[in-house]
C-alpha cells in the first residue's frame, strides 16, 4: 500500500515509527521544511511545497498513492484543505491524525479568540509584558500593538523579530517542565500569555504555570477542520489504514 503522510507534529513521527517496519506499507513523510535541521525519519521523506491542489494532484498520481494521512498541526490549514481538494478530486482515501485541544479548567484566566489579529485586540491599549508563542509566522500581526513589551519564544529564529520594537526572544524546543515556564514567567515579569490552542504535551506546561501564578492567557483558537475522519489514537489511525488497503 502506497501512502502519503503530510508530518510536521510529534503525531507523525509517532504514526511513522509505527510503520517503519511495516513491509506490506510503503510510505513518504513530507515535510514543509519550515525547521531548519528536521530529524531524519526511519522511512523515505520529502522536504518542501507540492505547489498547491494542482501540484499535490500530481505527485498522488505519479506516486500511484492509495491513501493519505494529513498528520499535519492543527493550524495548518492550507495543507489540510489542500490535501481534501486533491483526494477529493482524485477519489483517494483521506484521514486526519490529530491531537485533542487543551481545554480550560475552573482555575484557568483563558480569553479565547479566533484568530492573530483578535489576540492583539485583546492585549488592550495599556502596555503589558507578553509571553508570545504563536510561532514565527505569527509574530508580523503584533507590530500593531507596540506599547507592549515581548518575551518571543521560537524553534528557529525569526526572520521579522526585528518588527517588534521591544522584544527579548528565546530560541527553544519543547518538552518545557512546569518548573522551567513558572521561572521564566516570573523572572520575565510575564503578565500574559499568547498561544494558539495546539494541543499535546510538549508546550502543556506555560498553561499550568499561567494557572499557578495567575496569569492572564489569550488562546486562539482552532480553525474548523476539513470534513474528513479524524483521529486521535495512532492505533486508530492505524486500523484506518488496514481498512483503506487497495485489494490486489
Ligand atoms: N501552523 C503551525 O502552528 C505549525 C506548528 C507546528 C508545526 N507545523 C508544521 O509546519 C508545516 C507548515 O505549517 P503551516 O502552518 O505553514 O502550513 P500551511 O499554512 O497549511 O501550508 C502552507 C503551504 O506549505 C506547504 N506545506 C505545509 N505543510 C506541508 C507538508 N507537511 N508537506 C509539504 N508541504 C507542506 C504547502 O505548500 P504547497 O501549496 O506548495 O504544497 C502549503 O500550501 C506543516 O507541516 C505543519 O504540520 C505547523
Amino acid at each position: 500500500m502506497r501512502l502519503l503522510i503530510l508530518g510536521g507534529t510529534t503525531e507523525a513521527s509517532i504514526l511513522v515509527r509505527r510503520i517503519a517496519g511495516r513491509r506490506d506499507i510503503n510510505a513518504v513523510l513530507s515535510f514543509a521544511g519550515r525547521t531548519r535541521s528536521p530529524t531524519p525519519p526511519p522511512i523515505p521523506f520529502r522536504i518542501g511545497g507540492f505547489g498547491g491542489v494542482a501540484g499535490l494532484t500530481t505527485y498522488l498520481i505519479e506516486r500511484k498513492t492509495d491513501a493519505v494521512i494529513d498528520a499535519t498541526h492543527p493550524f495548518a490549514v492550507q495543507m489540510s484543505r489542500n490535501a481534501a481538494a486533491a483526494c477529493h478530486d482524485l477519489g483517494l482515501p483521506l484521514a486526519v491524525l490529530t491531537r485533542p485541544p487543551w481545554r480550560r479548567t475552573q482555575d484557568d484566566r483563558w480569553t479565547s479568540v479566533a484568530d492573530m489579529a483578535a489576540a492583539v485586540r485583546a492585549l488592550g491599549g495599556q502596555p503589558r509584558t507578553v509571553f508570545l508563542t504563536v510561532g514565527s509566522l505569527g509574530l508580523a500581526a503584533f507590530a500593531d500593538a507596540p506599547q507592549h513589551r515581548y518575551i518571543v519564544r521560537t524553534i528557529d529564529p525569526p526572520d521579522a523579530i526585528g518588527i517588534l520594537l521591544s522584544h527579548c526572544l528565546i530560541v527553544a524546543r519543547g518538552p518545557f517542565s512546569l518548573e522551567n515556564e513558572i521561572t521564566l514567567m516570573r523572572d520575565a515579569r510575564v503578565e500574559v500569555l499568547v498561544t494558539k490552542n495546539s494541543g499535546g504535551t510538549a508546550t502543556e506546561a506555560k498553561l499550568a504555570a499561567a494557572r499557578a501564578l495567575g496569569i492572564d492567557v489569550i488562546i486562539i483558537e482552532r480553525p474548523a477542520p476539513e470534513p474528513v475522519p479524524a483521529f486521535e489514537a495512532v492505533e486508530d489511525i492505524l486500523t484506518w489504514i488496514d481498512a483503506h488497503r487497495p485489494t490486489p
